[in-house]
């Protein structure tokens, strides 16, 4: 989408935050505040099913003064337009996954794309609700934006039309990846070939052979049907994909007291509800895929996965630079990994 349009999208959204404050005169005074939430995905995942539920508290904790409007499954913007429309304020709130902010500068927030360096939800969690979690997201300040909540996906695997189960496997293969450096090098790890693309224009890709394969958590793989046009997946679990609830800095910042409390009442609600059914979202559409027929799904063993795991680390070290040694280590302590002890 053009900037120009954007922005005329921004004025009318603008006017609606006016009119919902209370600024545009009386007769408007009564009018909802609204809350544009653009995301990319299904309403059948993880993050599409919390940003529904936040919708819904936030309407009732609020007393209707405000409506949450949730535009999914990139109906509105696509991953890359979708930063540039929070900036200038033609939507309100976003939940892009952590490996679409460098394209912001954010790199820091790449440290969560390192191949293996969560081993489980736990590990991850130390990172996400402790103080890295809160120190990443005051780097957006400076960007405008504001960091409300991390929500969970899951742990990736790996799909291309052949079996996936050595680092050779991958060796010229065209595998789509998110906006990220780090998930670049990871490919070139193993020596695929990685191409960044949106998320609405992967099933396309896939089933035209512009790309071989892909990565996903399962419930994303499963809603774009894109087990339809993979014959093949491995459950590698060898990275996570989760999100960040973002909000304009400036509006959430101008909204008064009482309706932002309610608002982060709600958030926080709808935070607990993400990350407790993320877990089963992707057990259920992992199911889902082999009761398809149409995709091969390989568990590899754990000396395959252990080889994986040696061909891809050495990425944390490459990235050094990028996300800052800080960062990895911040990471490394909360979690407990040491790469040496491989
Ligand atoms: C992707 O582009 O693969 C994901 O970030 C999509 C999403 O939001 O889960």
């Amino acid at each position: 989408m053009k900037t120009s349009s954007l922005r005329r999208r921004h004025i009318v959204a603008a006017s609606l935050v006016a009119a919902g404050l209370g600024l545009a005169g009386p007769a408007l005074a009564q009018a909802p505040l609204v809350i544009k939430f653009s995301h990319v995905v299904a309403n059948d995942t993880p993050k599409g099913k919390a940003s529904d539920f936040f919708a819904k508290r936030a309407g009732e904790l609020t007393g209707g003064k405000v409506k949450v409007e949730v535009y999914a499954n990139s109906t509105l913007y696509k991953d890359k337009e979708e930063m540039e429309a929070l900036q200038i304020g033609a939507v309100q709130m976003l939940a892009p996954s952590l490996a679409k902010f460098g394209p912001l500068g954010a790199r820091e927030f790449e440290v969560f794309d390192l191949p293996f360096i969560f081993d489980n939800t736990a590990e991850l969690h130390a990172v996400t609700t402790g103080p890295v979690g809160k120190q990443l997201f005051s780097k957006l300040e400076t960007r405008g934006i504001t960091g409300l909540a991390y929500w969970d996906n899951g742990f990736k695997s790996f799909s291309a039309n052949k079996p996936l189960k050595t680092a050779d496997d991958f060796k010229g293969l065209k595998m789509r990846i998110q906006s990220s450096k780090v998930l670049e090098s990871q490919m070139r790890a193993v020596g695929a070939l990685p191409q960044v693309m949106a998320f609405s224009e992967v099933y396309q890709a896939l089933q035209t052979g512009v790309v071989d394969g892909t990565e996903n958590p399962h419930s994303n793989l499963f809603t774009q049907k894109m087990h339809e046009v993979q014959k093949h997946m491995t459950v590698s679990d060898h990275g996570y994909l989760g999100y960040a609830v973002i909000t304009n800095k400036k509006f959430w910042d101008g909204l008064p007291a009482d309706i932002r409390t309610a608002l982060e009442k709600a958030m926080a609600e709808a935070t607990v509800f993400a990350n407790k059914i993320a877990l089963e979202e992707n057990e259920g559409a992992l199911a889902k895929v082999k009761a398809s027929g149409k995709t091969q799904v390989y568990v590899p063993t754990p000396a395959e996965r252990l080889a994986l795991k040696k061909a891809m680390v050495k990425v944390h070290k490459e990235m050094e630079s990028r996300i800052g040694k800080d960062v990895i280590d911040s990471v490394y302590k909360a979690t407990g990994f040491d790469p040496s002890k491989l």
